[in-house]
């Protein structure tokens, strides 16, 4: 099967716009998959809570069925990043519709940077989403997760042939952790960046593209530059990442050894 990373400007705070592109990139793109940056649906640098409330989307507003529509019409599994309004809660979320009328929602678990001041932490956890009709089952995390193993090491564990990873990448050292969270793993990484550059007051920030998708020994499958729009797409076969061993000793999930490990130091 084909996924697609899709690499993109989003207009800053304009939902209108943003997902007319999205629905003309999602019928463009020629994979039964494709990914979105991350806040594809609004931009992304928002220091105040007010002005993010302003372009918030509940689950089933308008501007995202018109995306599950075309998710639909075109029998294609879309994943896109936006700015969630739950209630009093605003998120940051990525919805991965199947292509055959279901949603399923994410909520990015580790802030970056000044999203702690206007977005609230997500609640949803790391979980796996099997798509029957495709035979693939896909995790989602979302930019900065990208920091901490346990997110993709869950998402693996949960049985994930492919984590998807919704960005807005603002520094360049994730292009080398990446493809090892693939290789650690044995999953695909498909990573969708934007490009272009945001505003605050006195603070730029610069988006660097450079979208990917990793094959489940680490090795880049395809790739974009650092400063244009484009799709990239690669061929996967999600079936090969599900056996762990790699010679007839080892296999890298029967071989954890979690007694010796201690992963809850720190924050709880
Ligand atoms: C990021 O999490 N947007 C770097």
């Amino acid at each position: 099967m084909q996924i697609a990373v899709v690499q993109m400007q989003p207009q800053y705070g304009n939902i209108h716009a943003n997902v007319n592109r999205v629905c003309e990139l999602l019928s463009r793109a020629d994979a039964a998959v494709v990914v979105f940056p991350e806040l594809a649906l609004s931009g992304y640098f928002f220091t105040d809570r007010e002005q993010l409330r302003n372009v918030a989307l509940e689950l089933n507003s308008p501007a995202l069925q018109m995306i599950e529509q075309v998710a639909t019409a075109q029998r294609k599994v879309a994943i896109v990043g936006f700015p969630e309004q739950a209630g009093e809660r605003i998120y940051n979320s990525a919805v991965l519709y199947d292509g055959c009328g279901g949603s399923y929602i994410y909520r990015k678990t580790h802030l970056f940077y000044r999203e702690r001041l206007v977005f609230d932490e997500g609640d949803t956890g790391f979980f796996v989403i099997a798509i029957d009709w495709l035979d693939v089952r896909i995790g989602m995390m979302i930019c900065y997760d990208w920091r901490f193993p346990e997110a993709a090491r869950t998402l693996a564990l949960q049985g994930a042939d492919v984590i998807v990873c919704p960005s807005n990448l603002v520094t360049h050292v994730w292009r080398m952790a990446m493809p090892v969270r693939a290789l650690e793993n044995k999953v695909y990484v498909a990573v969708a960046n934007r490009i272009g550059k945001e505003t605050q007051g006195e603070e730029t920030l610069e988006f660097n593209g450079h979208s990917a998708i990793y094959g489940y020994n680490g090795t880049l499958l395809a790739e974009l530059p650092s400063d244009t729009e484009g799709i990239a797409v690669a061929s996967i076969e999600p079936a090969l990442t599900r056996s762990k061993s790699f010679n007839q000793f080892n296999d890298i999930f029967a071989d954890r050894r979690p007694w010796a490990y201690r992963l809850s130091g720190g924050a709880s």
